[in-house]
């Protein structure tokens, strides 16, 4: 097979994915007790990488690193191989052949990523792939590998079966994709169960390519646990931890009664019992080689080894003089409730600081600074401190990194995008990344306006040609002037500007 003609047709959205950074995935390995690789040096390999949305930004921001990407579709492979020649980027390949006849000399690499690869290609792919993670995995390098879960798919099923049976197969990917809308109308009219209703709700306006190559692959096979685990260790591999935002591993620490007691101790068990218990849909494993030092659970005593940033806001009036509960948000609306004055001052600080990260120490006295500054007085109990923030750093309402680091967000003069993120902005159907490795969610004319910051227009310049440009929408001159500034501070708090 020299192409994926299901993906030449339908492309994936290829997106940056923040758990996929690899001083993310250091640090995850951290808190479970052992130094993966410096990610400022990396050797990373992906497979199945697409077009490379998620490749070329980590290449772009490491420049040190060493980055190949291998993709079996031929058109997303040269789509991301042209992106890259455009950018004069020397650190990154996208290599179009098959992950299962890689060659032996293509060398170790220190973090390897196969996000949405592993479920979704047949079963011998499937080995051929944890093969690659043995054979070209460094010492310890980390490894991260995404698949659908039996317990959270096994109720989607009859969907998945309907949406199959009811299109017809050898039709060209896009056409099979409109099929498969109007018999979602029809199961919508026809169905009464609120899981799938809610499943069909969410497919109509997820991306097209989701709906194709989740609900219509020849192949999505979700797994339990136990399998992988097992499959893991047949190919001399060894589960570490969760990249994904971690619910269950609180709820196990709190005892919430979802794991036996019989339990203890036997982590494995324990992870497959929850997936079980929270109809798990979809796991970001973390891997390494089985000889790997590894300590699980995650340890909260790691966190004073490592950084933390956080891009959060609470709509509520701090109350920093009471252990109320109040909600912090991030941007994609998940919301993370906060009791503890020290917390809920130390994600004050780390909302100020972001994009930059804090390292432990740095954020402790920064929540005490903001306690100081609000006159509340009284000593902050470190032990529930670093739980507070373990548990956070656990569900992702903060994110761990391995390096502090500052980052000025100024806008002045005439603002000058860096050229990954111009020509993203400028490309149709590339999605602009943020500090971070986040997917900004640019409207057009946010994306026309970060294509022309090349470093010759004034900021009144650039609110007079985005006035022109939308003249036609009808927008009052004055709201495109404060909707041009409000981007440009975007752009500048997302690093986008240099
Ligand atoms: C569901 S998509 C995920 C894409 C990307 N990793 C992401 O998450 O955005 C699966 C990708 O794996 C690629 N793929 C499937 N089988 C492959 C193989 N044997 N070798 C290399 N790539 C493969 C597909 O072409 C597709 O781009």
């Amino acid at each position: 097979m020299d192409t994926l003609a299901s993906y030449d047709e339908l492309p994936y959205d290829s997106l940056p994915l923040p758990e996929t950074q690899p001083d993310f995935l250091a640090a995850v390995a951290r808190l479970h007790g052992f130094d993966a690789p410096d990610p400022g040096r990396a050797r990373i390999l992906e497979l199945g990488c697409a077009s490379g949305g998620n490749l070329i930004p980590l290449a772009w921001r490491w420049p040190e690193s060493r980055c190949v990407g291998v993709e079996l579709s031929r058109v997303q492979a040269e789509a991301g191989a042209a992106f890259i020649r455009h950018l004069g980027l020397s650190n990154v390949r996208i290599i179009h052949g098959d992950l299962a006849a890689l060659p032996d000399d293509l060398g170790e690499f220190d973090y390897i990523i196969a996000h949405g690869v592993f479920s979704w290609v047949p079963p011998a792919v499937q080995q051929a792939l944890l093969e690659v993670c043995r054979r070209h995995l460094s010492p310890h390098g980390i490894a991260y590998l995404s698949f659908n879960v039996e317990a959270g798919w096994n109720p989607l099923q009859p969907l998945r079966t309907a949406l199959t049976e009811r299109t017809a197969a050898d039709l060209p990917a896009p056409a099979r994709f409109e099929q498969a809308l109007r018999v979602l109308d029809a199961l919508e009219a026809e169905w009464s169960d609120p899981v799938l209703l809610k499943e069909i709700a969410y497919l109509k306006s997820a991306a097209p390519s989701y709906l194709f190559h989740e609900y219509l692959a020849e192949f999505n096979a979700p797994m339990r646990f136990a399998e992988f685990a097992a499959q893991l260790d047949t190919h001399g591999l060894r589960y570490v931890g969760e990249a994904g935002p971690r619910r269950a591993v609180v709820e196990l620490e709190d005892g919430w009664g979802l794991i036996p007691e019989s339990m203890a101790g036997r982590w494995l068990d324990a992870e497959a019992a929850l997936d079980e218990a929270l109809a798990t849909r979809f796991r970001r494993a973390v891997i390494a080689r089985a000889d790997a030092p590894c300590a699980q659970p995650p340890q909260a005593e790691a966190l004073s080894r490592l950084a933390f940033y956080a891009d959060v806001r609470s709509d509520e009036e701090i109350d920093l003089g009471a252990a109320t509960e109040q909600r912090f948000v991030n941007p994609a609306g998940n919301t993370f409730p906060v009791s503890l004055p020290a917390m809920k001052a130390a994600a004050m600080a780390l909302a100020a600081a972001y994009p930059g990260a804090l390292d432990y120490a740095a954020l402790l006295s920064a929540a005490r600074q903001v306690l100081a500054e609000f006159d509340v007085s009284g000593e902050v109990d470190e032990a529930g401190f670093r739980e507070a923030l373990f548990r956070l750093v656990i569900t992702h309402g903060v994110m761990s990194t391995v390096s502090a680091g500052t980052v000025d967000a100024e806008l002045e003069g005439r603002p000058c995008a860096h050229a990954l993120a111009r020509w993203q902005a400028k490309s149709p159907g590339w999605i602009v990344s943020g500090a971070r490795h986040v997917a900004m969610d640019l409207d057009p004319s946010g994306r026309v306006l970060l294509g022309l910051l090349d470093g010759s227009h004034t900021i009144e310049e650039l609110v007079a040609i985005m006035q022109t440009t939308l003249a036609e929408t009808g927008l009052a001159p004055e709201t495109v002037g404060e909707l041009t500034h409000q981007q440009l501070w975007l752009f500048a708090r997302q690093g986008l500007l240099v």
